[in-house]
């Protein structure tokens, strides 16, 4: 990472443009946070409600406490942090991201969006500048979707619904256990909605994840849409038999099916389904040796597009292809449909206040769509919402690979910290 820009707040009277967040501190902020989870690569292993998940949390709590803003931790797990209005206000502006992590993932996806919105809570508050808001910082539980994707944004937004607690791709059973572990329900999930009239609206900061902004030398990405994601479980199911004397035509191998599903999906999708994306994330064998013909492979399917209408008619091309594959291997198919998460639209008005903040922050910026899923997609159908994109080196992300130039954070703080004065006034007031 580059060298620290490290500008200075104003304090009490300050116009609000001259506002700029603490860069070491931020920075130091987000050192220590990396190291929750940490492995051998340089990434973090962080699955939700793992100990180092866990730990994060805690630490995020107190890193706020210290700072002296009001902490609590909602029904869904969310842990948020407030700087409460000093003008009796009603309405919360939300600010943030997630600190759970992919399997060895990287340290930026998530983390960095929570640690600018604490950063921007506590530029505020040391600024002494008075908003007719609070601004709160949430960490959501479980965005990567260990158990239950987006589980604590969209129990926030009241869209999750009883049933996507008992089919989640994850583990019932462990779900079950860590949410007791952490002193959660599925009824105190259920409950967390809050309702939109006390909502000012939801930004996020987060890395692109992508190779879009980092290839053009653009400093900010101004979301306009998130795209839908639809997961299935495809159980391919054929004939154990002795894997050296079962005569090949007569085997009913469950791999065969299941390959050729996988090959066939990526093809259509790349000629026929124009900004989709299609991804066989795990294949299961059963029972999984060398020396027996697969009787039953379990395959994890996702799939994604921009357009609602798309990604329906998409649904039903694989879910034909993953019976035609099936039926020509001599197989049964069970299929099963585990999630599904709406396409959403960023708000325009959010949209056009982040271009005005980078603007007059004198970065270049660039509106694009999400191929990648996020909380803010689970509070559009709340709130304002939009979200504030920064580059990533090669585009890696969900991998140790991760990078974001230090800079570009600082960029994404600031963008963050101006959109928030622009959307409840201040800015154009001052
Ligand atoms: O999977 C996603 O798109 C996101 O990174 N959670
Ligand atoms: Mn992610
Ligand atoms: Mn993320």
């Amino acid at each position: 990472m580059g060298k620290t820009v490290n500008v200075a707040t104003t304090g009490t009277g300050c116009s609000g443009s001259d506002l700029r967040v603490d860069g070491e501190r931020f920075r130091a902020n987000f050192e220590a946070l990396a190291r929750f989870g940490q492995t051998a690569d340089g990434g973090v292993h962080r699955p939700a409600f793992s100990p180092a998940h866990l730990q994060a949390r805690r630490w995020f709590h107190e890193q706020a406490e210290r700072a002296g803003l009001e902490v609590w931790v909602d029904g869904a797990g969310n842990h948020s942090a407030q700087l409460r209005s000093d003008r009796a206000a009603v309405r919360t502006l939300l600010l943030g991201s997630h600190l759970d992590s992919v399997p060895n993932g990287g340290r930026f996806d998530g983390a960095l969006g929570v640690l600018c919105a604490l950063e921007v809570l506590q530029t505020v508050q040391q600024s002494g500048i008075s908003l007719d808001v609070n601004l709160e910082a949430i960490d959501f539980t479980d965005e990567e979707g260990a158990y239950v994707g987006l589980l604590g944004s969209r129990a926030l937004a009241g869209t999750l619904r009883p049933e996507d607690l008992e089919s989640s791709p994850g583990n019932h059973e462990a779900f079950i256990d860590a949410l007791e572990q952490s002193g959660l329900t599925k009824a105190s999930i259920l409950s967390a909605s809050r309702a939109p009239t006390l909502l000012a609206g939801y930004l996020e900061v987060h890395i692109e994840q992508g190779p879009r902004l980092a290839g053009s030398g653009i400093d900010i990405g101004i979301v306009t849409s998130m795209v839908g994601i639809t997961r299935y479980r495809l159980r391919f199911l054929g004939r154990a038999d002795h894997a050296g004397t079962t005569p090949m035509r007569a085997r009913r191998d469950a791999s065969q099916g299941a390959s050729a599903f996988a090959l066939v999906a990526r093809d259509m999708v790349m000629q026929e389904y124009r900004g989709c994306a299609v991804n066989v994330g795990n294949m299961a064998f059963e029972p999984g040796v060398f020396n027996v013909v697969p009787a039953a492979v379990d395959v994890s399917l996702e799939f994604r597009s921009p357009d609602d209408e798309q990604l329906q008619r998409l649904e039903s091309a694989l879910v034909k292809q993953a019976y035609e594959q099936a039926k020509h291997f001599g197989l049964e198919l069970q299929v099963e449909r585990m999630e599904a998460i709406a396409p959403a639209p960023m708000s325009a008005a959010v949209q056009r206040t982040i271009e005005a903040s980078s603007q007059a922050l004198g970065l270049k910026h660039k509106s694009l769509p999400s191929g990648a899923g996020h909380d803010a997609q689970s509070l559009a159908t709340l709130c304002p919402t939009g979200m504030i994109f920064v580059p990533s080196v090669g585009g890696h992300s969900h991998s140790p690979e991760e990078l974001t130039h230090w800079k570009d954070c600082v960029n994404g703080a600031n963008v963050l910290l101006h959109s928030v004065l622009r959307m409840v006034g201040f800015e154009q007031a001052s």
